[in-house]
């Protein structure tokens, strides 16, 4: 993939990365694939950092590194870099910094001194360093900042050139709405390269869900509504092509009905996933009319299915046509509007 070999030379060059995309796109795939692609490199240690998000300042920033590379140093075979971390670590255990059993669940920052803070920021500035002096290229790889991107970018301004001086190289990943908070100055230096997940093009998507199927399944037609209907993001993809392939199976949909029936799926898909902030009932209507088809507002199923009287659901069908969920047509001869799906 062209995103795993940009994150790669980045690193190689030892430049620290923004990696964008929208949610769904594949972010953490990503990570994930250059911490495989470089987790046997003897010219890189890398550390994955989990538990982003019981961090609070700068300080809990730094502990949880400290903690990732012992973390991950403890996976290794005892080599060099192993002594050095473990060498470091006993210095703020033994100066009681660190407590002995490193702990992933501990909060140190609100028990630390300022001049503790200082000692385990220049510890850790040591570990990186010690590590870089055997030939050693340490890589944190840091997913999710975007869930708190205003304390990510404190951080990162207030440690901008205390990270530098670590001469550690820093992955992280962020969607396109945060991006711009992210890369406010002046951490806007500190990432030397962003590197934009994109949409999978038709192409890129059909061979996407040929593998993750493992089965060409679809017409053509049906690749193109997937396309369309998912953006090109992976997440969407897989949960639509899942989705239609599953009904396929249960269904055994016949080669002539197949587009049909793929595009009603989609359709409903789309209505549903477009009703989130409905309220419950809304939701409930919207449900009911996608199951029975065509309902109107003296439906007594729908009145007993929703536990209201005729005239709450002349107001919950109402509002749904004003915001385009449903449509509604007047049965000839009658006052009764019948409501079915807007699509
Ligand atoms: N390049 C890819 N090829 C195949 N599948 C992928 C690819 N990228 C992502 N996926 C699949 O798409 C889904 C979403 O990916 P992922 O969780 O990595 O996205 P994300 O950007 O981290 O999402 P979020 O913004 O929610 O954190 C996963 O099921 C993953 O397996
Ligand atoms: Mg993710």
């Amino acid at each position: 993939m062209r995103e795993v070999a940009q994150i790669l030379q980045a690193i190689k060059a030892g430049f620290n990365v923004l990696v964008v995309g929208q949610r769904g796109s594949g972010k953490t795939s990503l990570l994930n694939h250059v911490e495989y692609r470089l987790k046997d490199d003897p010219k890189e240690f890398v550390v994955p950092v989990f538990a982003l998000s019981e961090i609070k300042t700068a300080a809990d920033f730094i502990w949880l590194l400290a903690r990732m590379i012992h973390n991950r140093s403890n996976q290794l075979p005892i080599s060099k870099i192993k002594r050095t971390v473990l060498r470091s670590l006993e210095i703020l255990v033994g100066g009681g910094i660190l407590p002995e059993v490193i702990d992933l669940a501990r909060q140190p920052s609100g028990e630390m001194t300022h001049i503790d803070q200082y000692r385990v920021l220049d510890e850790f500035v040591n570990i990186c360093t010690e590590i870089k002096h055997r030939g050693i290229q340490p890589v944190f790889l840091i997913d999710e900042a975007d869930k708190m991107p205003d304390l990510i970018h404190g951080i990162l301004s207030s440690l901008r050139d205390t990270l530098w001086r670590t001469g550690a190289v820093y992955v992280l990943t962020c969607d396109e709405m945060t991006k711009p908070l992210m890369l406010r100055p002046p951490v806007d230096s500190f990432f030397e390269r962003i590197v934009e997940l994109h949409p999978l093009s038709y192409d890129e998507m059909v061979d996407f869900i040929r593998k993750r199927l493992k089965a060409d399944l679809f017409p053509h037609e049906v690749y193109k509504m997937i396309h369309l209907a998912s953006n090109g993001i992976p997440r969407n993809i897989v949960r639509t092509s899942r989705m239609i392939a599953e009904k396929h199976a249960d269904e055994h949909w016949s080669p002539s009905d197949f587009v049909e029936k793929a595009s009603s799926i989609l359709k409903h898909d789309r209505a549903m996933s477009r009703s989130e902030f409905l309220s419950r009932s809304e939701r409930l209507v919207m449900q009911y009319v996608q199951d029975s088809g065509p309902s109107s507002a003296s439906d007594k199923n729908l009145q007993t299915f929703l536990a209201v009287k005729r005239a709450r659901l002349v107001q919950i069908l109402t509002k749904l046509e004003r915001l385009g969920f449903l449509k509604s047509t007047q049965v000839p001869g009658t006052r009764r509007k019948l409501y079915s799906l807007a699509g």
